[in-house]
């Protein structure tokens, strides 16, 4: 199978993990707004939990709702990202925003519904004993909150109206947090559902996490909206911090192409069986979504 394909297979289990996950809740407005927030998507970090746990020789039917888990919190992240207090944005994945759809109060509580989804989710008896379930909560709680991906956010916003723009460490951290925090898990969580050390898994996502969120800032200036299906070339107005905004497209792109060369040199121990993971490093900065 190439990468896309594979991608597309993994796309496919999370989804099926997803709307079985949704499928006997109410019929209420708030339920079929977190199964719309739900669609679509490249599924990445579900990619890479299924990924890591495969390499580390673990069925995906094992591992499958620690990737929906870890999708199901990301699609509430957008959704609050997209809200007019954050980005203010009225597109996602080719569709209208939640808020948009239906109306705030829907979109936030769709948001912290789907972020304690996620949690149900780890308490899957499939993804192993109850020790690696709390590894996986307490992990994926760390990675998204005060210390990760919420602590990003938070940098994020903050920088639109700081006084000076962020220096390049400054920058950096707030990457780590809003993006990198949930890729490290996605890695991570393989290894923890393997019982294997994650720290070579750690370093491979952390650069990757990284190159990722420079590509998504390359592509808000120079890509195509409708591929991408969100609207794009809004960061420099609203004044975010980035690395294309710091050093600019060309170094940006170097950067970026470093840290995958990086990111597939901590894969080394695993030889040929990372080949697939090497493909995903390779495929966040060439992406065009
Ligand atoms: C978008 O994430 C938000 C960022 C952290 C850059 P993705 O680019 O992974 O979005 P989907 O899930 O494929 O829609
Ligand atoms: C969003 O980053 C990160 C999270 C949702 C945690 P961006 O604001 O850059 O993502 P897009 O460009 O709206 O997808
Ligand atoms: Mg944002
Ligand atoms: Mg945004
Ligand atoms: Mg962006």
């Amino acid at each position: 199978m190439t990468f896309p394909q594979t991608l597309a297979a993994d796309a496919c289990l999370i989804q099926a993990r997803l709307d079985a996950a949704l499928a006997d809740k109410a019929d209420q407005p708030v339920i079929h707004a977190m199964r719309y927030a739900v669609q679509g998507g490249k599924r990445l970090r579900g990619f890479l939990v299924l990924e890591s746990a495969r390499m580390l020789g673990v069925p995906s039917e094992t591992a499958i709702a620690a990737a929906a888990a870890v999708e199901s919190l990301h699609a509430y992240s957008l959704i609050h990202d997209d809200l007019p207090a954050m980005d203010n944005d009225d597109l996602r994945r080719g569709l209208p925003t939640l808020h948009i759809k239906w109306d705030e109060a829907t979109a936030i509580l769709a948001g912290d519904a789907l972020q304690t989804l996620a949690f149900e989710l780890l308490a899957d008896p499939a993804l192993g004993s109850a020790e690696t379930r709390i590894a996986l909560v307490a992990s994926l709680a760390k990675a998204s909150g005060a210390e990760g991906m919420v602590l990003g956010q938070a940098l994020d916003i903050a920088a639109e109206t700081a006084a000076t723009p962020l220096t390049l460490p400054q920058i950096t951290a707030l990457q780590a947090g809003k993006t990198g925090a949930l890729i490290r898990w996605s890695a991570e969580a393989g290894a923890i559902i393997a019982h294997a050390d994650p720290s070579p898994l750690r370093a491979y996502a952390t650069a990757l996490g990284l190159a990722f969120q420079i590509a998504d800032d390359i592509l808000d200036v120079t890509g195509d909206a409708t591929k991408a299906g969100k609207r794009l070339q809004k960061d420099a107005d609203a004044g975010k911090a980035t690395f294309v905004s710091l050093l600019g497209l060309d170094a940006a792109r170097a950067r970026a192409a470093e840290l995958v060369e990086q990111a597939e040199s901590h894969l080394q121990p695993y030889g040929a069986a990372a080949t697939n993971l090497i493909a995903a490093a390779r495929f966040a900065i060439s992406r065009e979504t």
